[in-house]
Order: C-alpha cells, then structure tokens, then sequence
C-alpha cells in the first residue's frame, strides 16, 4: 500500500468532498436555468461534470495506491439562492474551501514524505488556480451587471 490509513482517509473525505462541490454546481446551474440563463446554468453544469471528474481522480489514485475507497455521504448543496450575485459567490467561497482542503492534504502527505501522492496533488495544487480565477472572475462579472444579468450571458457568448 502506497498510502497511509491517515492519508486514505482524508483522500476518502475529499471524494466527499468533490462530490459535494459537484451537487452544489447542479444546484447552482439549475437557479440559473429556472432564470432563464441558459449560458450561464451550461457553464456551472460543465462545472459539476469537472468537480465530479476530480472526486473519480481521487478515486482511481486511491486504487492505484492499493487503498481502500469509501465514499462518504455527501451533505445536501445550498438549493435557494436570492440572486445571481449569491449564486456565483457560493460558487466562489466553495472553491475557497476546495482549495484549503487541497493544501490541507499536501500538507499531509509532505509531512508523511509521501513523493507519490506529493506529486499527484500538484495536479490539484494547479487546477484550484484556474478554478478560483474562473470563479472570481464570474463573480465580478456578475456583480458589474447588476440587476442586469442578461448582459453576462451576452458576455459569455463571446466566450469564457
Ligand atoms: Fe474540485
Ligand atoms: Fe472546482
């Protein structure tokens, strides 16, 4: 086994995790949907197929590593959101936490001297800088359009 027990079950939380942030981007797209903001709802359902595809990369590397995968239950997404501006913020403050946790689990493995998993959650390291640019980048957009909304799948029409 390439892993700690320590170190397979905090991956094993990050799964959750990942999962979870895949459920809050579904919630997320579908208030944009019932808005009418179809560009909008396609970018945040892109976004949960992502988050998605990160807890499946977890998974496969505590498989390689010859650890156990348990999936852990996964806490219900904020559903309600007042606004655009709310939207994209919880989109925002969850890919702060992502990111913690990310260091958070690098923080871990280095101590243990753990290359193997080092290494992989550079991958990680990495994607938290497009995704919390992305996410910033959204919510200022939104917030510049104010009450206008519209204007941002205008905007993102033209592409992201
Ligand atoms: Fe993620
Ligand atoms: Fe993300």
């Amino acid at each position: 086994m390439l892993i700690s027990e320590t170190l397979n079950a905090a991956i094993n939380k990050q799964i959750g995790n990942e999962l979870e942030n895949s459920n809050q981007y579904v919630a997320i797209a579908s208030y944009f949907e019932s808005e009418g903001l179809s560009i909008l709802a396609k970018v945040y359902f892109t976004q949960a197929a992502e988050e998605r595809d990160h807890a499946m990369r977890f998974v496969k590397f505590v498989l390689d590593a010859g650890g156990k995968v348990v999936v852990p239950a996964i806490p219900e997404p904020r559903n309600r959101f007042e606004s655009a501006v709310e939207a994209a913020q919880t989109a925002y403050d969850s890919e702060g936490r992502t990111t913690q946790q990310i260091y958070d689990l690098v923080n871990l493995s280095t101590s243990e001297k753990n290359h193997i998993a080092t290494n992989f959650l550079q991958w990680f390291v990495s994607e938290q800088l497009e995704e919390m640019a992305n996410a910033e980048k959204r919510l200022v957009v939104i917030k510049r359009a104010g009450s206008n909304v519209l204007m941002v799948e205008a905007y993102l029409a033209h592409g992201e």
